[in-house]
């Protein structure tokens, strides 16, 4: 009686984890995107007539930055850039190239400023991750770290 209760409940644990760890590996994938990048890439900006006004946008990719996906540049000031990672923060899918002040993400919808990253329709509910820059004025190179 006690090794048929023993087996039952090493089974039902079994049973358990089989069942928990593909619940708990789609929560940690979908968590990607809330992942900054490692290391840095730079553009020089002079190579983007997109950026050579205020509020101008564009993206860029590289293969071995932001796993890939683009990464977003706003320019806010004669020296100053907004970057984001194209990531969407919804369901890790890559957003399409900023257009008309906005940058959606096709896969479900959602909708984001090119000014801040917000969102502007959902179902995403947090903006694009913002990501750190350094802009060299003398060489016009915008180098973007996570
Ligand atoms: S992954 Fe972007 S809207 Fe769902």
């Amino acid at each position: 009686m006690n090794d048929r209760r023993e087996f039952l409940k090493k089974a039902g644990l079994l049973l358990g984890v089989g069942f928990t760890l593909p619940i708990i590996s789609n929560v940690l994938n979908s968590c990607n995107s809330t992942v900054n990048p490692v290391g840095s890439i730079t553009v020089k900006i002079t190579d983007y007539p997109a950026l050579s006004n205020i509020g101008g946008a564009t993206s860029v990719t590289n293969a071995g930055f932001n796993q890939g996906a683009r990464v977003i540049i706003v320019r806010t000031s004669s020296t100053t850039y907004n970057t984001y990672s194209g990531i969407c923060p919804h369901a890790g899918c890559g957003v399409d190239p900023p257009s008309n002040n906005q940058i959606l993400c096709n896969c479900h919808g959602s909708i984001f400023s090119t000014s801040n990253g917000s969102v502007l329709r959902g179902p995403a509910r947090s903006g694009l991750p913002l990501l750190s820059n350094v802009f060299d004025n003398t060489t016009n190179i915008l180098t973007i770290t996570g």
